[in-house]
Parts: C-alpha cells; structure tokens; sequence
C-alpha cells in the first residue's frame, strides 16, 4: 500500500467492521487512520482516483449502522485527528478535529466554566465527527437542542479530495445556503470534515436530578407534557420502562428497583442553572406535577455520586439491552402529546406480532427508543414479520407527524422505511444534492436512500 496510514491486516479490518448496530458485521477492504487533514486529502484524493468506495468513521457507537462499510471499500477513521485546536474563552467557541472524544471536549470547557450541551450517552466513545455525522441528540436536547444547533462552521473534503469550508465563527449568519447544516447528519454521504467550530454556553452553576416513578408508563409520558405545559424547561427528561431499567441493572450489576414496588414508568429530570434555591423550587414543582399525572415515587440524587449512579443506569441501557442479545432498535420521534400512543402503539404491535419490546429515551424530546427484543422469535419471523410490525410503527409515527430517526440517523438499518416518510421527489431531491457533492457515489455508498 502507498500510504503508511493504511492498514490491510485482518485483525485491523475486523476491528473496523462493526459499530453498536444490532449484530452486523461488514468487512472493509483497507482501513485509514489519517493523522493531519493532508494525510486525509491524500487519502481522499488517491481512492477517488481508483474508485474505491470511502466510509468515514468515528468512536463506531452508531445504532443505524452508518460506518458500515457495506459496499466494501476503505474505512476512513477519523479517531487520529483528536486535538481541541482551541477554546476561545472571549468567543465562547471551541475548534475542534472530528476525531474528539464528546466526554473530553465536554471536560475541558468545563475546566474553563463554559458548557458544551450535546450529550450522548456514550459520550466516553463517540466521537463530534460522528455527533456532527448523525446529529446526535442525547439527554440535554429537551433544554439545549441538538449538535446541529451548536455547529457554526466545519472544514472538509468532498471526495475527490478538493477542500471545502462552510459557515463562520459567528452565532448568526444568514449568507447563501446553509452548507454547514446540510453536513450536519448527512452521515458521511457528501463530504468527510475533519474539524468543527463549536458554540459553547456558560455553564451552570448547579444541577439538580430527581427520578419520579409511575404506575403506568403512560402516566410517566403524560406527565412530560404537563410539565412543559407549566413553563418548567428542564435540562433533560429521560423515560425508562421498568424492563430497561431491569436490563441496566443486570448490565452493571448493580440493584435499583428493590424500592420500586408499583413502579412500571420511571422519569429522570434535572434541572439547572445558576441559583441552587430556585431548581429546588422547579423540582418540587415538577413533582407536585407528576404527582397529579400519576407518580407514585420520588427520588432526590442528595449526593453528587447518586446522581452519578441515576446516570449511570440511565445511560447503560442501549449497550444493557444490545448485550442481552439480538434485537433491533427504532429511534422514534413524535411530538410529545403523541408519546402515550406510541407507547401502546408499540405494545399493540407486540402483542399482535408476538414480540417483547423495551422502550425509554428521551421523551422530554418526544424521543422513544424501541428496542425490538428478538428472544426465541424463529428466523423467518425475525427476517419478515418483524419488518412489517415496524412498519406499521413507523406508519403510525408519520401519520402523527413524526419521524422514523430523531438522533440515530438512517444509516444502513432504516433506509428502506425512507419512502413511509418522503415522496419520491422529496427523495429525488435528496439524491440530487448527494450527487452534486459526490457525482461517483463513492462516499459511504448504500446508505440513507432505499
Ligand atoms: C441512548 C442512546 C441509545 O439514548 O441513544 O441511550
Ligand atoms: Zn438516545
């Protein structure tokens, strides 16, 4: 191989041919580990010229299988370019490179008393470049929006290695077409960035956390729309049904629900800001709300390590319920008032389709992961019945104006829903800007359209 940064041994390949998706595996070709934007280009510019087909990847947590190298081609991993070039403390503006871990740009602000939102909940692995690829949304997007809303510029490379730069370093610029939101969440389809430059906040002063639960998970959901109906914005608004909370405990090995009794809903909130007497005041306020919908318990984190252990468990769940076996996860999103429906949407299905289901996310957002849990379901079942269910659900969130993905993207797993959601000429669209950007298709091919 001409590049040193190009690695063709199995072991390496293998590494590369998995992210969090369900139990797929696709084997790259090569995989490139660029350390400097040149490198990239070089990279970029050497396989455009043979055609070789280029997925870019990040931290690999995806859950819509987005780096999958699925036409084969090269893997181009991004996890080298991991410097924060700056943290503007005038401009409340970070430079980063896409390969960044989430959890240490979140640290390093934080050092400086500013605030980067986004917040995955695996944040310790994924990556901004994968954040920025997916428009990952995470726990604080009910108060803080998404990644999109914190992205002001990025540098990049169409595929033939030509450079491209888009937005500026300002928080407002209304100049042509907004190229920079257009990468966001394009998932590596038309051009691959290597560095961001990211809108910080100043971070607050205190936080309080508090889990309520109910006896009905509907009740958990209803009460989410009371509580923003009532003017409380909380920083996040995170739903588990009992079940994943069972998982996450058989996950970490550690015992939440023995003073559960009549619990089968739960809701994680926090709040935050800069007085600690008026989050007290909003959590009691928030409690006194869900009491009303239907709570039965609540909970304060007292201690800095039992909001710590809440989060824990609430952000394990996806790789609990993954590490439990095979099952099959849609990122569905609806407006909140709809979520009671979903809810027993989803359990409907189940019972008609004969499958268990494990639901929570992030219904602050209106946010609902199903995880479809493939138990002893025999194969044919799996491969066509299961489908179909989730068509229907999918069918049921576009009616009720929704969406088939709010942050894990569409990826390799739900292309084939796309046209549930668009016309053919809204796709047609879609397909013309990918050509525009890529004309040999050669950017993460197979990917977002049926
Ligand atoms: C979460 C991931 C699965 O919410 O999006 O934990
Ligand atoms: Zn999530």
């Amino acid at each position: 191989m001409r590049f040193p940064r190009v690695e063709t041994s199995i072991e390496i390949r293998e590494k590369y041919s998995r992210d969090w998706t369900e139990d797929l595996q696709f084997l790259p070709d090569a995989v490139a580990l660029p350390e400097s934007p040149e490198e990239l280009q070089e990279i970029l510019t050497y396989a455009y010229e043979r055609d070789i087909p280029i997925v870019p990847a990040g931290g690999r947590t995806g859950l819509s299988g987005g780096m999958l190298p699925v036409q084969g081609g090269w893997i181009v991993s991004l996890e080298k370019l991991n410097q924060i070039i700056s943290i503007d403390t005038r401009n409340l503006l970070a430079t980063v490179q896409a390969g960044v871990i989430t959890q240490d740009l979140q640290e390093a602000v934080e050092a400086k008393g500013l605030f980067y939102p986004p917040d995955p909940s695996s944040r310790g692995s994924c990556t901004i470049g994968g954040n920025i690829a997916h428009n990952a949304g995470g726990v604080r997007a009910v108060k803080y929006g998404t990644t999109r809303e914190y992205v002001l510029g990025l540098e990049a490379f169409l595929p033939d290695g030509r450079p491209l730069r888009t937005g500026s370093h300002t928080l407002k610029n209304s100049t042509g077409y907004n190229l920079t939101h257009l990468l966001v969440g394009s998932e590596g389809t038309l051009a691959i960035f290597h560095t961001a430059t990211l809108k910080l906040l100043p971070k607050p002063l205190h936080v309080r956390t508090l889990l309520l639960g109910f006896s009905h998970p509907s009740a958990a959901v209803e009460a989410v729309v009371q509580i923003l109906q009532k003017g409380l914005l909380p920083t996040a608004i995170e739903f588990m049904e009992k079940d994943a909370v069972r998982f996450g405990e058989a996950y970490l090995g550690e015992f939440f629900y023995a003073s559960m009794e009549g619990v089968e809903g739960l809701l994680l909130v926090e709040v935050d800001g800069n007085h600690a007497e008026a989050l007290e005041a909003e959590c009691l306020q928030i409690e006194e709300i869900a009491y009303e919908a239907g709570a039965v318990k609540s909970w304060y984190a007292q201690t800095a390590d039992e909001r710590e252990r809440l989060w824990r468990l609430r952000r394990c769940l996806g790789i609990a319920v993954k590490s439990s076996g095979p099952y099959k996860e849609e990122d569905t999103v609806v407006p909140r008032s709809v979520l009671p429906h979903l809810l027993a949407k989803v359990k409907e299905l189940g019972n008609r389709y004969g499958f268990r289901s494990v639901c929570y996310g992030h219904v602050g957002d209106g946010n609902l992961h199903v995880n479809i849990l493939r138990d002893d379901l025999p194969q044919h079942i799996w491969e066509e019945d299961i489908p179909r269910a989730i068509e229907e659900l999918f069918h049921f969130v576009i009616s009720h104006k929704g969406a088939l993905s709010g942050e894990h993207g569409i990826g390799w797993v739900q292309r084939r829903y796309m046209p549930i959601q668009f016309t053919a000429d809204e796709l047609l669209l879609m397909k013309g800007l990918k050509k525009v950007f890529d004309p040999k298709g050669l950017l993460n091919p197979g990917k977002i359209f049926p």
